[in-house]
């Protein structure tokens, strides 16, 4: 099922999601449901809590339209190792119509559990480690907006403010 996805200032984005401690049926329906409603989007990464459930679960697929496609389902994922400097555009489904630069780590190692409870661990570089950091982040009630500069934090706010005021 296609979920709705929650976009800044919901307030549930600055919340902290807690661990998956057992894998069951419901969240097998949540992956299934963020798979769907990522590709729907479309989008490259979504975290379970922009739509609106604060559990510990990212779902990533990098390959664009034209490859086929290369699913990364993570539950209570960690960065145990991270390296080297990107700073590439990033946008977010939950921040539509802006995007911007952000520092991250170039490359990083991350653990999780797959779908059936065993530990899987990814070395990502380029565009998946920053995939990963940004839909981690999500879990810690982050958004790629936080790690800009007060300057242009200030900026986005303002249009993001005045985008909400047209809606009305
Ligand atoms: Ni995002």
């Amino acid at each position: 099922m296609i979920r709705t996805i929650l976009t800044y200032p919901n307030p549930l984005l600055k919340k902290k999601s807690a661990p998956v401690t057992v894998i069951t049926e419901a969240t097998r329906e949540l992956v299934r449901d963020m798979v769907e409603t990522m590709y729907d989007a479309p989008g490259v990464g979504l975290a379970a809590p922009q739509i609106g459930v604060l559990q510990r679960v990212i779902v990533i697929d990098i390959s664009g339209k034209n490859e086929p496609p290369e699913l990364i389902v993570a539950i209570n994922p960690v960065i145990v190792h991270a390296e080297g400097e990107a700073y590439e555009e990033e946008g977010c489904l939950s921040v539509p119509d802006y995007a911007a630069n952000v520092k991250r780590h170039a490359a990083v190692i991350v653990k999780a559990l797959d779908l059936d409870g065993a530990e899987r661990t990814w070395h990502a570089e380029e565009l998946l480690a920053i995939a990963f950091q940004h839909e981690i982040d999500h879990l810690e009630g982050i958004l790629f907006v936080d790690h800009l500069s007060a300057l242009k934090r200030e900026i986005f706010q303002r249009k993001a403010r005045k985008a909400a005021e047209e809606k009305r």
